[in-house]
C-alpha cells in the first residue's frame, strides 16, 4: 500500500475519548422542551393510547410532576390545555381560569424557576378543532387574530414567561407583540412557530390533546409539505414582526428546512419532534424492532446537527435520564 495515496479518516475514530474530541455535536438536557397536556378535572393521570409514556394530568398531578422533571435537569415545559367545555369560539383558551392559565400560576408558584412556554392556540378549545374562528366554512384570519391576542394575554397574565403562537394566521406574531406591549408585558418573548407544515404527524397529538379538526384539514394555514421557499418567506415576516425564537414544525421530514432557516435568521432555532414522530419510535420500540435509546439519540443528536437549538420533545425526560449515564 506503500505508494497509494489517501486520507486517513479512521486515525480520529480509533477509541471512545478519540471520538469524544472530534465530536462536532452535542445534545444537552438544557436543549430539551417538554410538552404536557393539563386537564380539567381531579386525579387524572390518563396515558393517550397512541404515545405510551405521554399522559393528561389534572392539576392535582402537575406539581409533582414538574418537580420530576427539575430533578432531572429539565428547564422548560410547554403547555397544552384540555378544557371540560368548549365553544365555536374558543372561549376557554382566553378565559384568565381557563385551564393554561390555573396549571401556569400553580407552576410558577410551586416550581418558580422553571420556564414556562405557553401553546397559543384556539384548537383544543373549539368546538370544531379549527385554530380560529370559522366563517363560511374556513378559518377567518383577523377575527381569529384578536382571540390568540386575548388568550396570549391571558397567558402572560397567569405567569407564561414564553408565549409560542401555534395557530399560523397571517399576522400572528405582529397582532400578539403589539398586543402584549400594550397590556404591559414587553418583557415576554415570542416563540413563533414559524413554519408549521400541514403534517400527517400530528395525529397522536391530537388525540392527546382533543383537538382534531371536525371537518376538513388545516391546508389553508398550514404550510404545504412540498415547499422550501415558503418557509423562508413565513420565517421573515416572523422575525420582522418581532418573534425571539422561531420553531420548525415537524422535525424529522423537514432538516433541510431546519438547516437553512438556521442559517439565514439569526434567532434561536426549535425543533419540534412531534407526536407522530415519537409514536412511530415508541411503536416500533415495544416490538423489540429497534433499539430506543440508541434511535432517539441519533435522531435528536441529527435535530441538533441540522442546526437546531431547542428541540420540542416527548422524549425529554428519558433523554434526560440516559444522558445521565
Ligand atoms: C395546535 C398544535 C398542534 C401541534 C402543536 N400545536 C396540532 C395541529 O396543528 O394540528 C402538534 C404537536 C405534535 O404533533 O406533537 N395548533
Ligand atoms: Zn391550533
Amino acid at each position: 500500500m506503500k505508494n497509494l495515496s489517501f486520507n486517513r479518516h479512521r486515525k480520529l475514530r480509533s477509541s471512545t475519548n478519540m471520538r469524544a474530541l472530534v465530536r462536532e455535536t452535542q445534545l444537552a438536557t438544557d436543549d430539551l422542551i417538554y410538552p404536557i397536556f393539563v386537564v380539567e378535572g381531579t386525579n387524572i393521570k390518563k396515558e393517550v393510547s397512541s404515545m405510551p409514556g405521554v399522559f393528561q394530568l389534572s392539576l392535582d398531578h402537575l406539581t409533582e410532576e414538574m418537580q420530576e422533571l427539575v430533578g432531572l435537569g429539565i428547564r422548560s415545559v410547554l403547555l397544552f390545555g384540555i378544557p371540560k367545555e368548549k365553544d365555536e369560539v374558543g372561549t376557554q383558551a382566553y378565559c384568565d381560569t381557563g385551564i393554561v392559565q390555573e396549571a401556569l400560576r400553580q407552576i410558577k408558584r410551586d416550581v418558580p424557576d422553571l420556564i414556562t412556554v405557553a401553546d397559543t392556540c384556539l384548537c383544543e378549545y373549539t368546538s370544531h378543532g379549527h385554530c380560529g374562528v370559522i366563517h363560511d366554512g374556513d378559518v377567518h384570519n383577523d377575527q381569529s387574530l384578536e382571540l390568540h391576542v386575548q388568550t396570549a394575554i391571558s397567558q402572560a397574565k397567569a405567569g407564561a414567561d414564553i408565549i409560542a403562537p401555534s395557530n399560523m394566521m397571517d399576522g400572528f406574531v405582529t397582532a400578539i407583540r403589539y398586543g402584549l406591549d400594550d397590556a404591559g408585558f414587553d418583557h415576554v418573548p415570542i416563540m413563533s412557530y414559524s413554519v408549521k407544515y400541514a403534517s400527517s404527524h400530528y395525529g397522536p397529538f391530537r388525540e392527546a390533546a382533543e383537538g382534531a379538526p371536525q371537518f376538513g384539514d388545516r391546508k389553508t394555514y398550514q404550510m404545504d409539505p412540498a415547499n422550501r421557499l415558503e418557509a423562508f418567506r413565513e420565517a421573515q415576516s416572523d422575525i420582522e414582526e418581532g418573534a425571539d425564537f422561531l420553531i420548525v414544525k415537524p422535525a424529522l421530514s423537514y432538516m433541510d428546512i431546519i438547516r437553512e432557516v438556521k442559517d439565514r435568521f439569526n434567532a434561536p432555532l426549535v425543533a419540534y419532534n412531534v407526536s407522530g414522530e415519537y409514536a412511530m419510535v415508541k411503536a416500533a420500540a415495544q416490538n423489540g424492532w429497534i433499539d430506543e435509546e440508541n434511535i432517539v439519540l441519533e435522531q435528536l443528536t441529527s435535530m441538533k446537527r441540522a442546526g437546531a437549538d431547542l428541540i420540542i420533545t416527548y422524549f425529554a425526560k428519558d433523554v434526560a435520564k440516559w444522558l445521565k449515564k
